[in-house]
């Protein structure tokens, strides 16, 4: 049988903790076998390496291994992702397709995020794991396969079906075999490990001399929750290293990166089905944003319009302009412009500081954008076109920088 430290080395995993190596260890002895397996832990700690170990040690690893996650699939469209659908079932169904329960017949599936499986869907689902029959949707002929599946959460699966939101019954059925990946903070004797690592994988990629860390700012490394798990390790060494110029990390310096430091590192429940309390990454940080901003301004056009229908003696061409402004903004073009996303933060803010007046909000915002424009204009000016000095004038990232040029013309 192939050896703990082997398969560490194949799929780069890092670390000795025993809990880790017994979740290795269970994969390994239960991946030659058809069953089921389970793979729980919170968000970060390392989970999608294990159906790929499975995968790999199994009969079926010439077969084929897809991994879907159903998190990212809409309701509507999940059923026929995973089982296909016969022409016409659907509007939009043009062709019949193939779901993969049949593409991946004698390989495996890895369904990661399990627990945001539609009711619906968990009931086909545990359907084709009990008799390895399913139907494509709009059909009625049942189909075999043979599949084996191994499934991922981060969310507490128990507290899930007490509230209706996961089927008690496939949860056994999947749970078959449990592997529990252990949160980062009750494996600390790794947590150097891994920053050494990535700190050199870092080093390497930005071509930069590799991190130090004094002895304190080490035990602080140590010492904090890692809520975010080795994600949120892997972040926060790659911004350290971007930023930093002194390479010997201390304490004060670390500060800056790990937020609420100073938090006393109480235990934490283990509750993943909401993030909060969780280091968000920088995408699903941005996505929340954008959803407040859009929730916000929607309200924004709402209280103007109301300004306007409620304001007695409006000038015509004031007037004229407030309409054309509330029809003009479309926050779904928010979504499909991400450049447009730091300058209508700006903007947001103040219109939160303003008392609501619509000619005043409109005026401020589009002098904002302007005024942006001629600081980095003026920041250029100043540092003879090195992008470097004028980020860091601006007080923004290089990148961003190189971004606003692009979008400004400049
Ligand atoms: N033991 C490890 N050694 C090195 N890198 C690791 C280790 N565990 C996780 N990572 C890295 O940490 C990041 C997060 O891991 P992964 O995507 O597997 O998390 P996850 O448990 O699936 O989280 P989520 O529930 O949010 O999907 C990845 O970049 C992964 O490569
Ligand atoms: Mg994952």
């Amino acid at each position: 049988m192939v050896d703990i430290q082997s398969i560490k080395q194949k799929f780069g995993i890092i670390g000795n903790d025993e809990m880790l190596n017994r979740a290795i260890d269970t994969a390994r002895q239960v991946a030659p076998t058809d069953l089921t397996v389970l793979i729980s832990g919170e968000s970060g700690v390392g989970k999608e390496a294990f159906p790929q170990i499975i995968h790999s040690l199994s009969a079926r690893k010439h077969g084929s291994y897809i991994a879907v996650n159903c998190g990212a699939i809409p309701e509507g469209t999940i059923d026929s992702e995973l089982f296909g659908h016969e022409k016409g079932s659907f509007t939009g169904a043009h062709e019949a397709r193939k779901g993969y329960f049949e593409v991946a017949n004698n390989g495996t599936i890895f369904l990661d995020e399990v627990a945001e499986l539609p009711v619906s869907t968990q009931v086909r689902l545990l359907r084709v794991l009990e008799s390895g029959e399913f139907m494509r949707v709009g059909s009625s002929k049942v189909i075999k396969t043979d599949v084996r599946v191994v499934a991922a959460t981060n969310v507490d699966i128990p507290e899930a079906i007490k509230k209706g939101k996961f089927r008690q019954d496939l949860f056994y059925r999947l749970n078959t075999v449990p592997i529990i990946i252990p949160p980062l903070r009750e494996r600390k004797e790794d947590i150097y490990m891994l920053f050494r690592k990535f700190s050199s994988d870092f080093a390497a990629k930005y071509h930069m001399p590799i991190l130090q860390l004094d002895q304190e700012a080490r035990r602080m490394l140590e010492d904090f929750r890692w809520d975010g798990n080795i994600r949120q390790l892997k972040n926060i060494t790659e911004q350290i290293s971007i930023i930093e110029k002194d390479r010997m990390i201390t304490p004060d310096t670390l500060r800056r990166y790990l937020p609420r430091a100073g938090a006393p590192n109480l235990p934490v429940l283990y509750s993943g089905d909401e993030k909060s309390g969780i280091e968000f990454t920088e995408r699903e940080l941005l996505y929340k944003v954008l959803f407040e901003m859009r929730r916000d301004i929607s309200e924004l056009k709402r209280i103007l319009s109301e300004v306007i229908d409620e304001n007695q003696h409006p000038s015509e061409n004031l007037q004229k302009s407030q309409k054309k402004f509330l029809s003009d903004f479309d926050e779904d073009q928010l979504f499909e412009a991400d450049h447009t996303f730091e300058i209508s933060t700006n903007r947001h803010k103040k219109a939160e500081q303003e008392d609501y007046e619509g000619a005043e909000i409109l005026e401020e915002s589009l002098s904002l954008t302007k005024r942006e424009e001629d600081l980095i204009r003026k920041a250029l000016e100043k540092h003879h076109g090195k992008r470097k000095a004028a980020a860091e004038e601006l007080g923004i990232s290089e990148r961003t920088l190189y971004r606003k040029i692009k979008e400004y013309n400049i």
